[in-house]
């Protein structure tokens, strides 16, 4: 059951917006691209690390609100296969905080019931990440709520030739090389796969890209921008996001029903 006074305090803008929401409508998974840490430094002139230190408060409060929601799915975007492009030692500070959150936030992950999934080409980090990766894992497997997604060393293109290639490897192996594949068969093998598609990407900083996220994935996914930079994407904007989100009419290519019968087919006749 959804604790509201866990959501919002009494008389906030919190509360307003949530009283927006209909939670029987909820996404059931969301994914984020968390954009604009190094804007945030820069109009403060801080190092562009501290953009990305400042950032996991948003991170803390994004995964527990999205539990507190009752959530399925929320995927957030850390490190992709590009932002190897960095220099060193932004790199090695992204990797130190993530396993800082890592080792400080796993008794939250566990208090809300949330189990934690790295996605990406994880074995391309250093080990010492690896490690900590698999331990919260590990931890979390047995949980039962939010599934909470880290993209991580990931590439959408990345995931969709790794996927052709374990498809491909997997066919040879049941000597089936000459077998047709659908695409249920190839999402059954994506990083994700078995987890439901995001109905929602929001993408902070304003930018109106992609970015090579969960490509496959967001083929129908509802996508909101917001201009605010990561560190100071709070709460009251995941509820925005949602707001909008149910706003929105989703006919995943086809009409409202209500429409239907503003088309004549070919031969005169109503459809
Ligand atoms: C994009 O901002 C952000 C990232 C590449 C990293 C996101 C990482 C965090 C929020 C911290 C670590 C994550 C966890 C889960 C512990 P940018 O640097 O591209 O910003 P800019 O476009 O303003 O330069």
């Amino acid at each position: 059951m959804i604790d509201f006074r866990k959501l919002a305090e009494p008389g906030t803008l919190e509360e307003t917006l949530l009283e927006k929401i209909d939670l029987k409508r909820l996404p059931r998974h969301i994914a984020v691209i968390m954009d604009g840490n190094g804007r945030w430094a820069k109009s403060r002139n801080l190092p562009r690390v501290e953009g990305h230190r400042a950032g996991i408060a948003s991170v803390k409060e994004v995964v527990e609100t999205a539990a507190r929601l009752e959530l399925r799915v929320i995927t957030l975007y850390a490190f992709s296969v590009e932002n190897w492009k960095r220099p060193r030692y932004e790199v090695a500070t992204l990797m130190m905080l993530l396993k800082e959150y890592l080792r400080k936030e796993l008794a939250t992950l566990m208090e809300n019931n949330i189990r934690f999934v790295p996605i990406g080409r994880i074995e391309g980090l250093d080990p010492s990440v690896q490690r900590e990766l698999r331990y919260a894992q590990e931890q979390t497997a047995s949980n039962t709520g939010l599934l909470f997604q880290i993209a991580l060393n990931y590439g959408g293109r990345a995931e969709i030739v790794d996927t052709v290639n374990r498809v491909m490897a997997l066919l040879r192996e049941r000597e089936m090389a000459d077998a047709v594949i659908d695409e249920q068969f190839f999402s059954d093998h994506l990083y994700t796969a078995n987890i439901d598609d995001p109905d929602l990407l929001i993408r902070t900083s304003g930018e109106l890209r992609v970015s090579n996220f969960l490509l496959w994935q967001i083929a129908y996914a509802e996508i909101h921008v917001n201009k605010v930079l990561w560190p100071d994407f709070r709460r009251r904007h995941l509820f925005e996001a949602i707001i909008d989100f149910q706003a929105r009419d989703r006919r995943y290519g086809a009409v409202d029903e209500s429409d239907a019968g503003m088309f004549i087919e070919a031969d005169g006749n109503r459809a």
